[in-house]
């Protein structure tokens, strides 16, 4: 049978039956790959526990230290800056992304305790033990 011997009401009939064939594979996959993008984007954002990042107890008491003072200008995961530049591996380079400084303990504490440019200092707010915490955190990074 050729197509032109097709009249238009049998056209629509076969269009009608195809179609629903084609919805029923196609969003039971797209709903599959949605669900894996929500899944990994999840994975991306999930906030890791003190255990799963393997911190002993100073580590995560500089860690709290860091998420009540640090962490709403600098992502602690990420290099993508906030206010400040993230801190991701900042101690594995020899010197920090942003201002060039060693990055060692000496130069990271002056930072902590007088700030730099549009980040406050915290001689006033953190001890020298509270330093030394943050510091611990700061390395695992
Ligand atoms: C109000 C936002 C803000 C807060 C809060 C803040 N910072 Fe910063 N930080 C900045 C900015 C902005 C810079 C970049 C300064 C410059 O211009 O060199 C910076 C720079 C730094 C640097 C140097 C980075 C580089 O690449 O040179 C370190 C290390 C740092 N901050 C650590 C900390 C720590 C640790 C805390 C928590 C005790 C903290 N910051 C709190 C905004 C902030």
């Amino acid at each position: 049978m050729q197509w032109k011997h097709i009249g238009l009401r049998e056209r629509l009939r076969i269009r009608i039956q195809i179609t629903p064939v084609r919805k029923a594979t196609f969003l039971p996959a797209l709903s599959v790959l949605v669900i894996i993008a929500a899944i990994s984007a999840c994975d991306v954002q999930r906030r890791q526990s003190d255990a799963e990042l393997g911190l002993n107890a100073q580590q995560s008491a500089g860690r709290k230290i860091y998420d009540s003072r640090c962490e709403r200008c600098h992502e602690a995961y990420s290099t993508r800056g906030k206010k400040g530049p993230g801190l991701k591996g900042m101690f594995q380079h020899k010197y920090l992304s942003l201002s060039g400084l060693p990055a060692n303990d000496e130069r990271v504490t002056d930072i902590i305790r007088l700030g730099r440019n549009e980040m406050p200092g915290y001689s006033q707010t953190l001890n020298s033990q509270d330093i030394q915490d943050l510091l611990a955190y700061l390395h695992t990074l």
